[in-house]
Parts: structure tokens; sequence; C-alpha cells
């Protein structure tokens, strides 16, 4: 009998809980799909993302201004079985035609991951399924890989297949990663904060600066208010000089990120100015938020570019939960459009971003990452998985 993949993937690794299924082609079709590299040349359908839901944690959070872990796994537990059952229903099928479990092993808070993984322990183990453990950045990387979304006219559709190697940009809340992604499954970490990540910074200017949460598109929103008062970028550089923030290791030859410095120095300043008045005005705070964005978006995007002149690859993807930060993508895109104006035909570079909904934390992600994990033939035993809370992407 001909049975499709059909995949229930759960996510619980920080503060969003969410379940998706994701339908693939056919296990025992006459097109028998041997490996990942047959999808990407052949005609073969893309994976399709049938459901894609997600309950937020953020009013919670919003209280303590960040997320407090034991609050985080609790929310959980309560929202995992309704949040299952929406993406089962919106996906119109029901438990008995999943075939597969996917589930995010890690990194991420351990009491989170928890709820998710014993979810999908006890739902393999019950139903007799292959559990499929699923690294979080793996699955942020594979937002941005070709799919199918259901009832969106999603531009992904288009996509052709894509070549690999890739360079991966993953910018969120909890990680700053490059990494070369040599073909399906087949990482190297070139390089990853060594100590706040990229939207870790964000929150924490946001909080210091009375802004709301989550932090990342509420400074993004002040920076753009400072970027549409002036009227071209030559105006803007000599409008901040003033606050010219440190760009941390941006010169280093290595791969690594730093943002503390960065956030230290916008306290520095914060500090400063309430020594001279009791509180900031609107537009001291969209001036401050306006250089910290720029300062951590140029980091990002050069040494992004510097990995991408040292291994060619043939494509850049920019993933997490920052992704949605337009101003990131336009510098990026900028960058990469100037730099396959200056090199070979060879060694022109696509940009991938996340296909709808899939930027900040998803399930989606984790069903699309599982899906190639399948079709390489990995049996998922769920008695052998586990949960680590420092998972690297070579792990699994
Ligand atoms: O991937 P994600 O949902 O969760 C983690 O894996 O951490 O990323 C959440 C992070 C938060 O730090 C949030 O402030 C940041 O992504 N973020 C943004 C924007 N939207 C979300 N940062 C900058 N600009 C944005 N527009
Ligand atoms: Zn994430």
């Amino acid at each position: 009998m001909k049975k499709e993949i059909k995949i229930l993937a759960i996510e619980t690794s920080c503060d969003e809980t969410a379940a998706a299924v994701i339908c693939g082609a056919n296990e025992n079709s006459n097109i028998e799909i041997r490996n990942s590299k047959q999808i990407q040349n052949s005609k073969l359908k893309y994976p399709k993302v049938l459901s894609n839901v997600v309950s937020s944690q953020i009013d919670l959070h919003a209280k303590t201004g960040g997320v407090v872990p034991e609050v985080a796994s609790r929310a959980h537990m309560e929202a995992i079985i309704p949040v299952v059952e929406e993406a089962l229903s919106v996906a119109k099928n029901k438990i008995d035609d999943i075939t597969h479990v996917a589930v995010t092993a890690g990194p991420g808070l351990i009491g989170s991951l928890l709820v998710g993984f014993n979810t999908a322990k006890a739902l393999a183990y019950s139903l007799d399924l292959p559990l499929i453990p699923i690294n979080h950045i793996e699955g942020h990387i594979y937002s941005a890989m070709p799919a199918r979304v259901e009832s969106q006219k999603s531009v992904k559709s288009k996509v052709q297949g894509i070549k690999f190697p890739i360079l991966a940009l993953t910018v969120s809340g909890g990680h700053t990663s490059l990494t070369l992604v040599e073909e399906h499954l087949k990482y190297k970490t070139l390089g990853q904060t060594i100590d706040d990540a990229a939207g870790e910074a964000f929150d924490k200017v946001a909080k210091l600066l009375g802004l709301g949460y989550p932090g990342g598109p509420e400074v993004s929103k002040f920076a753009s208010k400072y970027r549409n008062k002036v009227e071209s970028r030559k105006s803007i550089k000599s409008k901040v000089q003033g606050i010219e923030f440190p760009r941390p290791l941006i010169n280093h030859p290595n791969f690594d990120f730093s943002f503390s410095g960065l956030k230290t120095a916008v306290l520095t300043h914060v500090l400063k100015l309430k020594a001279k008045s009791s509180g900031l005005t609107a537009s001291q705070k969209e001036e401050i938020c306006f250089a910290f964005e720029e300062a951590a978006i140029d980091v990002l995007a050069t040494k992004t570019m510097r990995a991408a002149r040292e291994f060619r690859p043939k494509g850049i993807i920019l993933a997490g939960g920052v992704a949605a930060n337009g101003r990131l993508r336009e510098e990026l895109k900028a960058r990469i459009e100037k730099y396959n104006s200056e090199v070979e035909e060879k060694f022109k570079m696509n940009f991938y971003l996340p296909g709808p909904g899939m930027s900040g934390d998803n399930a989606a992600m984790i069903g699309l990452a599982a899906y190639y994990h399948i079709i390489e033939g990995e049996k998922g035993d769920w008695r052998k998985s586990e949960i680590s809370a420092n998972l690297q992407i070579t792990d699994l």
C-alpha cells in the first residue's frame, strides 16, 4: 500500500508551544526517493506544510520582561495537547494518518524541551511510530529550504531547487551562528556567539530603554522612526556620529560573534544621558535604537560576507527570529547583490529567507528538517533519543 510520509512535528525549546503537520513524497510510490539529492535535482514534490500552529507565551513573559524557565515549561504543559490537536485539525488529518513524529531535541531550555520531547515520545511509543529528534538550529536553517506552504501562495513553491554549499546565518534570541551547509544534513559550524545572542542583545537594549517585550521588533520600530526622519544615508551617518556604538569582533578573522560589549556600550550611553536629565526623550531612544541596530547588523553582515568570500557558497540563508528584521534583510541583500556584481558568474549567490510564518520558533521548520532525515534513511528509535540543552548541530 502506498503511504505518504506525514510528519507531526513538535517544538517547545523556548517560549513558543508549536506543532505542525508536514507531508512529503510517497514512501513506497513508483518514484522511489533514495536520497535528498534526488529531490534537489528532480521534479519530485518538495515537502508541503499542511499546518503550522504556534501558541506564543509572549503575554506571560512580558510581565517579567524575559522568559522565566519554570513559567515557560508550565505554560508548555497547558498548551501542548490543544496545539497538537489544532495542528492535526488544520491539516485535516487524524493522528492515525501520521507516519513519523519529529521533535526538537535541543538546544534550548531543558524544562521546555522536556515537555515537547516527552509528548512526542509518548505519541511515538503509543502509535508505534519513528521519533525523529531535530536540532533547533537545523530547524531554523530548514525554515528557508524550499517547501510548499498550504493556504499561502508561497514564493517558496516557485524555487526550483537549492544549490549547495549554503552559508546559513542563524540569528535568534538564544543563538547566533554561521553554519556551512555542505549538502542536506551536512554541517560545519564556522562560528557562533561567545556571549549574548543577537536577539538577546535586542531584547536587553529594549529592556534598558523601557520598551516593550519582545525587544527586537520594538527596537527595530524605534530605529525606523529615526531612519525615516532623515532623508538620505549620508545625512544619517553625520547625525549619529555622536553615538557610534562599537562593532565587537568585526575585524577578527574568525567567524565568532560577541554582543555583550555592544549592549554594555548602550547601557553606558544611557547612564550618561540619565545623569544629565531624569529620563530619556522619545527621540533620544529612537537615535540609540538606530545606532545599536546599525552596529549589530553591520557585524552580522560583515562576518557573513567574509565567510562567503572564504567558502564561496552558492547561497546564503538568513534564519531565526531576528531574520524578521527588515533592515537586516535589506542590508544582507544589498551586500549579496554588490558581491554578485563583482564576482564571476560561477560564484554568484542566491539569498534564501524563511517561509511565511517561519522566522520565529515554529514546528514546521522541525518537520521540514525531519523530512530530509527520513528520506536519508533515519529510522528514529524513540528509545535511543534524548534531549540536550547544549545540543550541537553536528550531534544528530
Ligand atoms: O527564533 P526565535 O523566535 O526564538 C529563539 O530561538 O530564540 O527568536 C526570538 C528573537 C527575540 O530575541 C526577538 O527579539 C528577536 O528574535 N526578533 C527580532 C525581530 N523580531 C524578533 N529582532 C530584531 N528585529 C526584529 N524585527
Ligand atoms: Zn529559535
